[in-house]
Parts: C-alpha cells; structure tokens; sequence
C-alpha cells in the first residue's frame, strides 16, 4: 500500500507519485499525520493530533468520540473546509493539504457532499432550488441543472414536494433535501456531521435507512456522531479521542443495524 516511512520528506515529485498511486488503490481519504493547532493566547489547542487514516470508495464509516475530542475539525479538514499546521492530507489522489483557497474551493464542490446537522437550507427558496445550488456555482447550463436537480430529489424520494420550501417540509424531509443537494454533483464522498442530531428518533431512522441506501449504491459515507445506534448503521467505526484515533474497528455484519 503506498504510504510514507517515518520522518521521510517527500520530493514534489515523489507527493504526486503517491497521490497517484492512492487513486489507483481506490482510497479516496488519505491522511499523514495530520495536524490542527489553535493558537488562544499562550496556548496551543491540538484539536487534531496527528491523524492517519485510509478510506476506500464505497465505505461506509462512523467518526465518534466525545464532546471536543476533535471531530469536527478532522471532518472539516477532510471535507476542504479548512487546512491542516502539519501533515498531508490527499483527497481522491489529489494532495488537498497543499491547496490554496481557490483552487481547495474547487475540488471541495467537485469532490465533496456536504450535511450538516441543521441542515442549512435556503428559507426562502423551494427543495428544488436548494438543489440546484451547488450546480449553479459550478456553472452547470440551467436546463441539465432542473434535469439534475429532479434527478437528485428522486433518489431521495422527494419528488412530490419540489416546490416546497423548507418550512412546508418536515424535518426529515429538509434533512432528505439537503442529502439530495449533497448528491448533486456527483461527489466522491457524502461527509455528514450529526445528520440526526437535529430529528426525533423515528425521523432519525428514516434518515439511516437513506444513509444505508445512498451507501448500497455505490456512495463514500463518513460520518460524525455520538450516538453508539448510529455508529451501528456504518461498516466501520473510527475512535477519536483528544484528537487522536483512539481505535479503528471494523463493525461485524452481525452487529449492523438496519432500517432497509
Ligand atoms: N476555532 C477554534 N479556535 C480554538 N479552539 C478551537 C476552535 N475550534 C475548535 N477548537 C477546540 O478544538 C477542540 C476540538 O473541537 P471540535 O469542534 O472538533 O470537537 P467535536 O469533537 O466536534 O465536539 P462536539 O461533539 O461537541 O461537536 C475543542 O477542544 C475545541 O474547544
Ligand atoms: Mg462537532
């Protein structure tokens, strides 16, 4: 497996070389020792602390981990949101970590889908303008826009209320609206955090069950949550704990929960 021996400097050549080895092994995360440090006046929050970690296409995987132990900020660096002090981190052979913020824009909308746990819907506009959003920033012509929008929507049942603005949906419909603005593009990955957290238990299983379906077909699943009957639904658990992994285990299919 192509990786990096401790305390070796990579060459620019040999970082494009391991990228491309990476892409071909089908791993679509890769980190190197990743790091995170927040600066508050004299001190120094290690809010991810040397992380590496390896997911392939079509995994599906639970981050948990207690309040502050650093989840967001690892989702938020693996989803091109913000950039690492120290460390590679290579997104889909490509090495994120070195990206400027234009370009770190570009291959956030190309490769990643997004859910949050609020949802961070548009009020104003209808399930199928939220939708269309991502590919409007991506340029994409208005006609293969509505077509694609329509397309997303579909797969997660939401075709009868298009024209329904967030507060004409119910919760686990918006959370279904966000998902399918998530898929749009097309992304190598769906990142959530929380994406429960905001539902009623019965809403929140709806949910899983789309998550587990996305996830059968063919879809990259990283997901943040601190509820161990989430973390059930997923293939693999990884632990992190003050900023680092504290296991990484895979979830036997005889434990799995399913909502299918
Ligand atoms: N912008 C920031 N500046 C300084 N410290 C920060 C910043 N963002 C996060 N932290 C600190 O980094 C650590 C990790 O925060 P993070 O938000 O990643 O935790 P989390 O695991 O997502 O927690 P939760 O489960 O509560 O959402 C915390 O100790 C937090 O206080
Ligand atoms: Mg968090």
């Amino acid at each position: 497996m192509a990786t990096i021996a401790p305390g070796q400097e990579l060459t620019s050549q040999q970082r494009e070389e391991l990228g491309r080895e990476l892409q071909s092994e089908g791993i679509v995360i890769r980190t190197f020792d990743l790091w995170k440090t927040y600066i508050m006046g004299d001190q120094e929050i290690h809010a991810v602390s040397g992380v590496d970690i390896v997911i392939r296409r079509g995994e599906y995987v639970a981050i948990m981990g207690p309040s502050g132990s650093g989840k967001s900020t690892l989702m938020n660096l693996i989803g091109c949101l913000d950039t690492p002090t120290k460390g590679l981190y290579y997104l889909n052979g490509k090495l994120a970590s070195d990206m400027e913020d234009d370009e770190l824009a570009r291959i956030r909308n190309k490769e990643i889908g997004f859910v949050f746990q609020t949802f961070n819907l548009l009020a104003r506009a209808s399930a199928l303008h939220n939708v269309e959003l991502p590919l409007i920033y991506a340029g994409m012509p208005t006609e293969e826009r509505i077509e694609r929008a329509k397309q997303a929507l579909t797969a997660v049942d939401l075709t009868s209320r298009m024209y329904h603005k967030p507060n004409e949906l119910s919760g686990g419909q918006r959370q279904r609206v966000a998902i399918a603005r998530a898929l749009v593009n097309h992304p190598s990955i769906l990142l959530a955090d929380e994406p429960t957290g905001a539902l009623d238990t019965a809403t929140g299983k709806e949910i899983m069950g789309l998550f587990e379906r996305l996830h059968s077909e063919g879809n990259t699943i990283v997901l943040v949550t601190h509820e161990p009957d989430i973390a059930a639904h997923a293939h693999r658990v990884i632990h992190i704990r003050d900023g680092k992994v504290e296991r990484d285990e895979a979830v036997p299919e005889s434990d799995r929960v399913s909502f299918r």
